[in-house]
């Protein structure tokens, strides 16, 4: 049923619960107000399909403002349209191919098996992930180890990303770490753009150019670079959830160490079982309507990412922990869209996909090699009010 009362608060308070909550069992289009203007929340095949290729759709203004201040940064893609979209896009998917994927996971592996021949013991999975998750982007990224180090640079990252969904206290160390890292990669783009520096990322992103052919602002590019590294180590969460789903069912863990469940099934599995990104949203130019629900120019299309990854007619059992359905399924692009959905040249949709499911399952792999994994904490699914979910807390002996 629809209700016109403006449910912002609500959304942050309920986490990945409030679409459910709005929608009260009714898996239709329902129509509410977010930031004081109206907004319908849609999910689904032909919903995805909408909110990527409805072209008076624009993403300007459409993300709160918190997260599009802190976790994308000021100037990003993310709110971009149309031209300047599509060029800043096409820098993004050429430096993040195939190549890029497969290095990041690499130097990720490899820096995951110093610390643990180091170590023989890994006492919080989710904390070691995310350093070596920094340590590797960073290093290959070309950033200078002497302009942030793994510890300062790490606690940037996961406070920008813990922060997205709360207006509290998780919010400011959001804003310190924003500020702090934004100031680290200014540097370090006029560093490689004085340099003339271009065999590296850091080099590449530093030559970017806007349409017109002038190069990025200083600080949009220090936006842009930091959109490369904070999501990197945001795969941490779904180490954290790889973790816990060993842990829960230890039969997967050795179905992934001898290799009967595809590590790539592994990941999909992981990223759409336990929700990250709860929702997205788009506004449309001109007044459009999906399913004869109309909103107004300035208002708000939604789409619930959570709902949709857990729709019973996309997904059989959404409900049960099944790496085995993406063993014989190829993942549309409008049905597992955890990192957003349609093509990612022509739209908004994640081009840091391959380097997520890459990594996802190198440390699949690493972690089931251990026998001696124990866990604590609530599970990140059930974790349904905290956006992003409290990392599993999990231990490992060799
Ligand atoms: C966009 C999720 C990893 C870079 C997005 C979007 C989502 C997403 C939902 C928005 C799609 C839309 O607006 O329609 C995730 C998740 C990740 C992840 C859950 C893993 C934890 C990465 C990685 C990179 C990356 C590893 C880069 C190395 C970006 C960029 C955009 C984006 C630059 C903006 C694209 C655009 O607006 O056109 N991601 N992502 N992400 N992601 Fe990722």
């Amino acid at each position: 049923m629809d209700d016109m009362r403006d449910q912002s608060l609500s959304l942050i308070r309920r986490g990945y619960d409030f679409t459910r909550w709005l929608r009260d069992d009714d898996p239709g289009p329902v129509t509410t107000r977010l930031m004081g203007r109206p907004a319908t929340v849609i999910e689904g095949v032909e919903a995805a399909r909408f909110f990527y290729t409805e072209p008076t759709l624009s993403r300007k203004g459409a993300a709160p403002p918190i997260p599009a201040m802190t976790l994308f940064g000021p100037g990003a893609i993310h709110s971009t349209d149309d031209d300047e979209h599509r060029h800043r896009k096409a820098q993004f998917v050429d430096l993040l191919d195939e190549t890029a994927a497969f290095d990041v996971a690499r130097r990720a592996g490899a820096e995951w098996d110093r610390r643990i021949a180091e170590l023989g013991f890994v006492p919080d999975v989710f904390s070691m992930a995310c350093e070596v998750l920094f340590t590797a982007v960073r290093d290959w990224a070309g950033v200078s180890a002497d302009a942030v180090g793994v510890r300062r640079g790490t606690s940037q990252m996961v406070s920008m990303i813990d922060g997205f969904g709360s207006a509290g206290r998780r919010q400011l160390r959001a804003v310190k770490g924003r500020i702090g890292a934004q100031r680290w990669a200014r540097a370090e783009i006029k560093r490689a753009r004085k340099s003339g520096e271009t065999e590296t990322p850091l080099g590449t992103v530093a030559s970017w150019t806007g349409p017109d052919g002038r190069p990025l602002p200083l600080s949009v590019a220090a936006v842009e670079l930091l959109n490369v590294l904070r999501p990197t180590v945001a795969v941490a969460w779904f180490v954290a959830a790889a973790a816990e789903s060993f842990v829960e069912w230890p039969e997967y863990r050795f179905a992934v160490k001898v290799r009967s469940v595809d590590p790539k099934a592994y990941a999909h599995e992981l990223r759409r079982y336990y929700p990250f990104v709860p929702v997205l949203a788009a506004r449309p130019r001109t007044a459009a309507s999906f399913e004869g629900h109309e909103v107004p120019a300035g208002g708000r299309f939604v789409i619930d990412i959570w709902q949709h990854l857990n729709d019973p007619e996309i997904w059989t059992d959404p409900e049960n922990f099944r790496p085995e359905r993406f063993n014989d399924r190829v993942a549309g692009q409008y049905d597992l869209i955890p990192q957003g959905g349609g093509d990612k040249r022509d739209g908004h949709r994640c081009p840091g996909e391959d380097v997520a499911i890459e990594l996802i399952e190198v440390f699949a792999v690493r972690l089931a090699e251990f026998d001696a994994i124990e866990g604590h904490g609530p599970s990140m699914r059930g974790n349904h009010s905290r956006m992003p979910p409290r990392p599993y807390r999990a231990s490992l002996t060799l």
